[in-house]
């Protein structure tokens, strides 16, 4: 397995190893049109910069934010991001992604409404405009881990890719009925997260949970499986029921995978010869109904699921439990080109691209260069925020990003995740975060020794 460094001191360097992969990227020299002002639901954003949304691990057991969930998002509205996109959040217990997951229920509702209040607050404090704020609302599916003790996997069909010679016990795919009961738990999340100040909800169709698994039931009897009206009814009507609250002042939008990452027919946005390569016609009907027929007019645009290919939604250096089995640039080409493709059809739809922390320092090179290419309208930067939350103020006065101001894509904040504790950076942020890698560290030592 060939290992990856990044030794790149210039965009030039960066250029002359794409034009070695025969692969495109758009870079840019100039990040001011990262500060362009940019038009959402009616509201005039600053700039084009986003937070991606990041499971922090860290809520308290009932679901409510922490005062490390506090710490982060307040990092993040300090730093100047024009759009603030909410982690993962929970619509149903038993879909909780683990006990340390935020939950939005009536009880919880008092401390989220002073919660998205104080990130406001602080936005408009520090930079003169509060971050809009979406939020995330998702069933995590096979991914489900509602207790500490063991997984409880609600898929929606049994995918060999994943499961190998383990597979699920069939009582874990999810029956026709509880993905019924789930359209109208959305539409309850929509109107929860509205009351708490939320400027819009993510139906969230991505990364393997339910909603993005469903995408590539294609084998799947019933009325969610097989064919593309079946595979996307419960994204549709939950948006439906969602719509209810929808207004000029609360959106409704979706993170969509265009591109899971497995073989057809495991796995939807690839070609139906077996091999890992695009097919962008599925994703691109799932946008024209979202858009064109549902009234979605903002998207973010992702892919993969990082449970198990995370190289595919994240490339990363190093991972200390995956292989990366593709040269980073050509993980970010995949990303970009297929923003490209969804902007370049759908031209009035705003569309958010992911993924650029890889980059290090030249994340925003990135960023700016698929705006000005026409790729995309916007950038959430994800794994940079946790390592430096105040990247785009730093971007905004000098035009660049010190190299020891960014993230070195070295995936310790996916294996605190992983591991049960709060994500973070260990590099850039240490202090807070280092303790709990090492705590880490000794739990793998002591499970490996007895
Ligand atoms: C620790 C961690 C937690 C994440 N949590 C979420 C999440 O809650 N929802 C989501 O859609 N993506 C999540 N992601 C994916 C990020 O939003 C983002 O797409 C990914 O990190 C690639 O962007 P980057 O290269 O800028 O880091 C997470 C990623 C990491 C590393």
């Amino acid at each position: 397995m060939k290992q990856y460094d990044f030794s790149y001191k210039t965009l030039e360097d960066i250029r002359e190893r794409l034009k070695d992969l025969t692969i495109c990227l758009p870079l840019s020299e100039e990040t001011d049109i990262l500060f362009k002002p940019l038009m959402l639901n009616k509201r005039l954003l600053q700039n084009r910069i986003g937070i991606a949304p990041m499971e922090g691990f860290d809520a308290c057991p009932d679901g409510t934010p922490s005062e490390l969930t506090r710490r982060r998002y307040l990092r993040y509205a300090r730093g100047g991001a024009a759009l603030i996109w909410f982690e993962s959040v929970t619509i149903v217990p038993e879909g909780r992604s683990s006990p340390r997951q935020l939950v939005l229920t009536k009880e919880t509702l008092p401390q989220f409404q002073r919660f998205v209040e104080e990130i406001k607050e602080t936005g408009l404090k520090e930079n003169g405009y509060a971050p809009f704020l979406v939020m995330q609302a998702n069933h995590s599916g096979r991914y489900s881990h509602p207790n500490p003790q063991t997984p409880q996997p609600i898929a929606a069909f049994h995918n060999p890719v994943i499961e190998g010679d383990r597979p699920l016990d069939s009582s874990c795919i999810a029956s026709d009925d509880y993905l019924a009961s789930l359209e109208d738990k959305f539409g309850e999340s929509a109107k929860l997260c509205r009351k708490a100040g939320f400027d819009g909800i993510d139906i969230k169709s991505c990364h393997g949970y339910l909603l993005g698994e469903l995408a590539g039931a294609f084998n799947r009897p019933g009325i969610y499986g097989g064919n593309f009206e079946n595979r996307f009814r419960l994204l549709f009507n939950s948006l439906r029921h969602a719509q209810c609250v929808q207004s000029d002042s609360f959106m409704i939008t979706v993170r969509l995978n265009i591109f899971d990452g497995f073989p057809y027919p495991y796995g939807y946005g690839v070609v139906r010869d077996g091999s890992l390569n695009t097919d962008y016609s599925e994703p691109l009907e799932a946008v024209r109904i979202l858009h064109r027929e549902l009234g979605v007019s903002f998207i973010n645009i992702t892919m993969g699921d990082p449970h198990i290919r995370p190289y595919i939604t994240r490339p990363f250096l190093r991972d200390d439990k995956f292989l990366q089995m593709e040269d980073p640039l050509a993980g970010l080409a995949r990303m970009y080109n297929g923003s490209a493709v969804i902007k370049r059809n759908f031209p009035e739809l705003v569309v958010s691209a992911s993924a650029p922390s890889y980059l290090h320092q030249f994340a925003p090179n990135l960023a700016a260069g698929a705006i000005q290419a026409g790729a995309c309208d916007q950038v959430c930067f994800g794994r940079l925020a946790f390592a430096n939350p105040c990247f785009p103020r730093d971007i905004k006065e000098s035009g660049f990003l010190e190299p020891e101001k960014a993230c070195i894509a070295c995936s310790k904040c996916s294996s605190l995740g992983r591991g049960g504790m709060p994500a973070g950076c260990i590099v850039r942020d240490a202090e807070v975060y280092l303790p709990y890698y090492k705590s880490l560290m000794d739990k793998n030592k002591q499970r490996k020794q007895t």
